[in-house]
């Protein structure tokens, strides 16, 4: 049994995160828990800067293995600052994406070795794992049809649905494979019926 509580999210682009991480705050907050809300890449001055580096569609160019450690460079710095301090102090953590995301996006979706990721992955995060994830999950359609109406697109929103088709039969895969800590969500469901799916599973875990 974990005594902290390290909640993650996850899930392709357009499936509701951040309308569940609303409502998972609140429910925490309901049940008297000291919430923090961060995000990867992210959640520090150092990691938004990386993210909006790894976010450019001007870096068009980035390699794979680069993206990886870009994006292990902010995490490393997201739970020396973030992370490790707020549950060290007994917070319940909220993070938009954590190492999942990595196995999916940088395995599944841009080829890299599962063995490199865990090497990688493994080096910066032995401490804190995740103790309870949401998997938000759509078929690759819905999810495109809700990141079609946004203004601008990033550069990994740029990519075509065969490579989020990987990325979401990858994050299956893992919840599959770890199904205590995985909850999965129909996020092409109505925002009411994810949000009682949300309520529900935080008040089996956490009480009423
Ligand atoms: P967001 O827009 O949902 O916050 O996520 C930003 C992008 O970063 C999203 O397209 C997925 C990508 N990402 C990875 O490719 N690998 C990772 O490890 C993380 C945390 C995010």
């Amino acid at each position: 049994m974990n005594n902290y509580e390290f909640i993650t999210l996850e899930g392709i682009e357009g499936v509701g995160k951040s309308t569940a991480i609303g409502v998972l705050s609140q429910v925490l907050q309901d049940k008297g828990r000291d919430v923090v809300i961060t995000r990867e890449p992210g959640g520090t001055a150092i990691g938004e800067k990386v993210r909006d580096i790894l976010l450019s569609t001007q870096n068009g160019e980035m390699s794979a293995l680069s993206e990886l450690f870009l994006l292990l460079a902010a995490r490393a710095q997201h739970l020396a600052e973030v992370v490790s301090p707020a549950l060290i102090a007994g917070k319940c953590v909220i993070c938009d994406r954590f190492f999942d995301a990595t196995f999916a996006y940088q395995g599944a979706g841009r080829g890299l070795d599962t063995s490199i990721i865990n090497d990688a992955t493994g080096l910066i995060s032995p401490f804190f794992l995740p103790t309870l994830t949401f998997l938000l999950d759509a078929p690759v359609e819905v999810g495109f049809k809700r990141i079609e109406t946004r203004a601008e697109t990033d550069r990994f929103e740029e990519q075509n649905k065969a490579f989020f088709k990987r990325v979401r039969a990858s994050y299956l895969n893992r919840a599959q494979q770890e199904p205590h800590r995985f909850v999965v969500i129909d996020a092409s469901q109505s925002l009411g019926e994810v949000t009682h799916k949300i309520e529900l599973t935080l008040n089996e875990k956490f009480g009423d």
